[in-house]
């Protein structure tokens, strides 16, 4: 197999919504197409002003400039959410069967997207959001489980910001890509019904109060319980938005526990523990890592791997660990 350059998808958070006013990630519009809504950018004087207008065509070379100085988000107003969430998951769905598309241009597409539509599932978490999260998710499904390519490229493009959603991208893709591997590529239909799970399985994260997520030192008992309540959170959000698979349900009720019975909610012990939900560990606990955590600057693939290797006995499965090793070979 051809060499897969390890590719940093630069990012940075993007601004915070205000009022009606939310941003959209510039590099999730293709500029060859018109845009579905009202586009503006914010500027210092005058507030949102409109940057292109609706169905007519992006002018490619001022995105391309904005881009090039790090300007990544323009906004649209909340009403137009949920027609620019139909343009951006259709583009998508084209991006990926297209075959004239590289590989490469296929992963940036889909991480993209899936971190956009996954933070508005996590600002805005409502079930019409989450159920636009899911419709993003299968086409990544789909890349992952036909494109193997791609999937190399996936690996190496992990974002580092700290942010749940892009936790929750790097999880979805960690998690499917391992399962692929460990059920077999012909298994299509359970990981339709399985990967979604892996993306979405901190939704409950939406309702910790922001402070304790982003604390740096020792929480205090009450607040571990708080922490403690998101998988059952994320469950229930799960079942309002009519996504909660048997496997959903699974995933995001046991990711924490661990062999040794000192996870959480239930303290679940060794085969007790279901394999999808082990799964969804090793990729949280990896992810956890090699990310920027208020607590941990982000370690290497290499000194994650190792730190993980001492924890074979009491929390991760080695099995699973050892396969999970070889999606990070080139
Ligand atoms: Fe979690």
């Amino acid at each position: 197999m051809e060499q897969v350059q390890k590719i940093e998808n630069k990012v940075s958070l993007p601004p915070a919504p205000e009022g009606g006013w939310f941003p959209v990630d510039l590099r999730c519009i293709d500029p060859e197409r018109f845009a579905p809504c009202d586009l503006y950018r914010k500027t210092g004087q005058s507030g949102f002003v409109l940057f292109s207008q609706k169905n007519l065509p992006l002018d490619r070379s001022t995105r391309d400039r904005l881009l090039a100085k790090g300007l990544y988000y323009l906004y649209i107003q909340y009403d137009d959410s949920s027609v620019y969430f139909d343009f951006m998951k259709n583009a998508l769905i084209e991006v990926v069967r297209d075959p004239n598309t590289s590989s490469e241009k296929k992963a940036l597409a889909v991480h993209a997207s899936c971190r956009e539509i996954l933070r508005w599932a996590f600002e805005e978490p409502r079930a019409p959001f989450v159920r636009k999260a899911h419709e993003v998710i299968l086409p990544t499904i789909s890349l992952i489980m036909h494109d193997d390519r791609a999937t190399k490229h996936l690996i190496h493009m992990t974002a580092y910001d700290h942010s749940t959603y892009t936790h929750c991208t790097n999880v979805g893709i960690y998690g499917v890509a391992l399962a692929k591997i460990f059920y077999g590529t012909g298994s299509m239909k359970k990981m339709e019904s399985l990967g979604p799970g892996f993306f979405l399985h901190d939704l409950g994260k939406c309702r910790i109060p922001i402070e304790i997520l982003n604390k740096s030192g020792a929480l205090t008992p009450e607040e571990r319980q708080i922490v403690n309540r998101h998988p059952d959170d994320g469950r229930i959000m799960l079942a309002d938005s009519g996504l909660l698979t048997d496997e959903a349900k699974i995933i995001t009720g046991q990711h924490h526990e661990r062999d040794d019975g000192m996870g959480y909610p239930l303290g679940l012990k060794e085969n007790d523990i279901h394999p999808y939900a082990r799964i969804c560990r090793l990729a949280d606990v990896y992810e956890a890592l090699t990310a920027d955590r208020p607590y941990h600057n982000r370690h290497s693939t290499f000194n994650a791997f190792k730190i993980m290797h001492k924890h074979f006995t009491s929390d991760l499965d080695r099995k699973l660990f050892e396969i999970f090793v070889q999606l990070f070979s080139a």
